[in-house]
């Protein structure tokens, strides 16, 4: 037997598919709507604005805490990843989740598994260039949860807003019958996006860190005063970003919203994209033109 989840106030932590089903089924037998604000945990004011929204709009908020090793190129970054379940799960509860789906990697991906969710086009620029295999890892992820929670909604912030995009298009392409909802970037007060990752910075490159909204911000200035050179804009970006002796450029690309293409000639609602590394963490950051 499954406890049920309501809008009660105390969060469930369940660690197995079989347990997740079973409450989503109980939820969807009294007629309850679901929102999923899938995450790795680390949970920050920016996933706390995702889960806000999730329970704002929906019966029951499932918040997913995993830490996805099939998204990492790097088993360094995945090792250095932040985890705080105890923590997290008081967070979230305290902003309206009622369940915390925190399964182990044996529970997601047991010994054979090998069913993986592949997309070509909009997953193949920007990080799905430069990180090998990072949007499958996220696919087949999500898909995963997807089945598990069954979502009516799911929630996705902008700051990966490539991420988003190929989740929405993934979500389409495979009928899933989610609607996948963003969310605007959660900014602290000198610009800097909110990260799980900015945790892994110490005092000076937390300094530094606030290049790359600097970085944004001159570009969007530029293609504000008329130039509309992608090339002439990524340039001006590069220089606020070369002036901070700890930042080393991973990419800075104009690209359309829709297929995550380069564009030669930026237009309004072109994304300005930034992966930076401040020290040895990469961080991502993104504004619209
Ligand atoms: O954005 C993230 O935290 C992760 O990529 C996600 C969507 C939870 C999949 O592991």
């Amino acid at each position: 037997m499954t406890e049920p989840i309501d809008g009660a106030k105390q969060v469930r932590i369940i660690e197995h598919i079989k347990e997740m089903w079973e409450t989503v089924m109980d939820a969807r037998k009294n007629g309850r709507s679901i929102g999923l604000v899938p995450t790795m945990g680390a949970l920050h004011r920016g996933h706390l604005s995702l889960i806000e929204r999730a329970a704002a709009e929906n019966d029951v908020t499932i918040v997913s805490i995993f830490v996805n090793p099939i998204q990492f190129d790097d088993k360094q970054d995945l090792g250095a990843y932040p985890r705080d379940l105890a923590r997290d799960a008081a967070s979230a509860a305290a902003v309206g989740a009622n369940a915390i789906f925190a399964p182990s990697v044996s529970e997601m991906y047991p010994d054979g598994f090998s069913a993986y969710v592949d997309m070509t086009g909009i997953s193949e620029a920007l990080c799905g260039r430069v990180r090998e295999a990072h949007f499958r890892g996220v696919c087949t992820v999500v898909a995963k949860l997807f089945h598990i929670t069954d979502p009516d909604r799911a929630y996705f912030g902008e700051k990966d807003a490539q991420q988003a995009a190929v989740i929405k298009k993934m979500a389409a392409d495979l009928n899933f019958n989610t609607e996948i909802v963003t969310c605007p970037t959660v900014r602290d007060t000198d610009g800097l996006a909110l990260s799980s990752r900015n945790t892994r910075l110490d005092a000076a490159e937390r300094n530094a860190a606030p290049c790359l909204y600097r970085a944004l911000n001159a570009g969007a200035a530029l293609f504000r005063s008329g130039e509309s050179d992608a090339g002439k804009i990524t340039e001006a970006v590069r220089a606020v970003l070369e002036a901070e002796p700890r930042a080393r450029v991973d990419y800075a690309e104009i690209v359309d919203p829709a297929s995550f293409r380069g564009v030669p000639k930026a237009r309004s609602g072109d994304v300005l994209a930034l992966a930076v590394y401040i020290g040895a963490v990469r961080l991502i950051d993104n504004l619209r033109l």
